[in-house]
């Protein structure tokens, strides 16, 4: 029997992009399960839609007996949770939801796949994985050297890291308790297409495109680490099909870059297929170079300064590695939102690209 796949969350921007990548490269019957709150859209899916070997659930991941139902009903060989509330902006402004889906609802996921995993045969039950979707940002911040490695004791910062490590301790507690065969994958800042304009790329290039200003937080030095997301899809393929359970895996690109080399570097490659000097937006503002939107603005509270992965454990163990250079990706992903402007006013209905997550007083 082939391959079932439940993906939580796969209406996102990295959901969606794993769905298409497993479809792709496996022969597994793919089901979402996905609340679509401002950040999810069928419209992320519409080119798969109509596969047969592709379902659509929609539903919120802390309702326990809506997840016990679809995995009775889908009878899945591995769980993938993607769903969270993904943006640190939001969480400075409202952590609730952060806590009911990233900690509440994985925590249901988990307890839903323990109880369906205990009455398998042994040998679906060997196979069974459920994997966490994490991020970099449970290690909290580095100084200028050094970089993290699954052994890096978690120091969140943010009520989003909180809550993911949160979710990540679960995942391991629930195989070192129970046995459920469960992996951790953390990974670093992802682009590419289909990526929320809340961040930081998509919002750079789509102000270019409009523009308007560019907004660069506190003196732009800060430096996050960047994948190119169909590379970490296939990367998480990798841990799913050969990782070991109860292991954690750091995913990344190292590709260390500061937030205002990368704004350069979307002006740049906007530049080239979209020229200033034709973009009767810029006129409009008596702009001529992309980069003189540049604008510094307060900073986030509890900026970390700079993540970066030592993905060392994945390439040696697993031989993964991303195929794709920041410069390659970015051509790709800007190339994408130009022939997508469709998608973005589609999906950005409640939010116009406003300043989030400034504490009051
Ligand atoms: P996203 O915000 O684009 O998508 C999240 C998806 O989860 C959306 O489709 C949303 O509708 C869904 N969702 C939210 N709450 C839900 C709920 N209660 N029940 C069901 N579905 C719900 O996020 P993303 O950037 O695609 O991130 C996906 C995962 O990867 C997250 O767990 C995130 O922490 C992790 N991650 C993201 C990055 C990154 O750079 N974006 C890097 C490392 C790890
Ligand atoms: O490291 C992985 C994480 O990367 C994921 O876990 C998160 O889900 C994902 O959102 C991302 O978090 P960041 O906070 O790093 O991403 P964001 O795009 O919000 O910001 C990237 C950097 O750019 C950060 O240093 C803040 C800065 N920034 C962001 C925005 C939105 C700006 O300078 N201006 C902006 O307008």
């Amino acid at each position: 029997m082939e391959a079932t796949l439940l993906v939580t969350g796969g209406a996102g921007f990295i959901g969606c992009n794993f769905v298409r990548v497993a479809l792709a490269e496996t022969g597994a019957r793919i089901v979402v399960l996905d609340k679509l709150t401002y950040a999810g859209s069928l419209a992320n899916l519409e080119d798969v839609a109509a596969d047969s070997r592709f379902h659509f659930v929609k539903g919120d991941i802390a309702d326990a007996e809506l997840v016990r139902k679809v995995i009775r009903e889908f009878r899945p060989s591995a769980v993938v949770n993607f769903a969270a509330e993904s943006h640190v902006d939001r969480s400075i402004e409202g952590p609730a939801a952060f806590i009911e889906t990233n900690v509440v609802g994985a925590w249901v996921v988990l307890e839903s796949a323990r109880n369906y995993w205990s009455d398998l045969p042994s040998m679906e039950k060997d196979s069974f994985r459920f994997l966490q979707i994490s991020t970099d940002e449970v290690y909290g911040s580095l100084g200028e050297s050094g970089a993290f490695t699954e052994l890096t004791p978690m120091a969140p910062n943010s009520p989003y890291s909180a809550s993911k490590a949160a979710a990540d301790h679960f995942a391991r507690a629930y195989h070192k308790t129970y046995g459920l065969p469960t992996i951790v994958t953390n990974c670093s800042n992802n682009y590419g297409p289909y990526q929320f304009p809340e961040k930081l790329i998509p919002l750079i290039i789509l102000n270019c495109l409009d523009g308007k200003p560019l907004p660069i937080y506190g003196d732009g030095g800060n430096v996050r680490d960047w994948l190119f997301v169909e590379d970490h899809c296939l990367g998480l393929l990798t841990v799913l099909e050969r990782g070991r359970v109860g292991e954690s895996y750091n995913l990344g690109g190292r590709c260390e870059r500061r937030n205002l080399e990368i704004v350069d570097l979307v002006c740049s490659v906007v530049e080239e297929y979209f020229p200033a000097a034709r973009n009767p937006s810029m006129a409009k503002g008596g702009m001529k170079e992309y980069a003189q939107l540049k604008t510094y603005v307060e900073d986030r509270p509890g900026h970390d300064r700079r993540y970066a992965i030592d993905p060392t454990k994945v390439e040696c163990e697993l031989s993964w590695r991303p195929s794709l250079t920041l410069e390659e990706g970015m051509r790709k992903t800007i190339g994408w939102y130009l022939d997508h402007q469709g998608w973005c006013e589609q999906v950005s209905t409640e939010y116009r690209r406003e300043r989030l997550g400034l504490v009051d007083g």
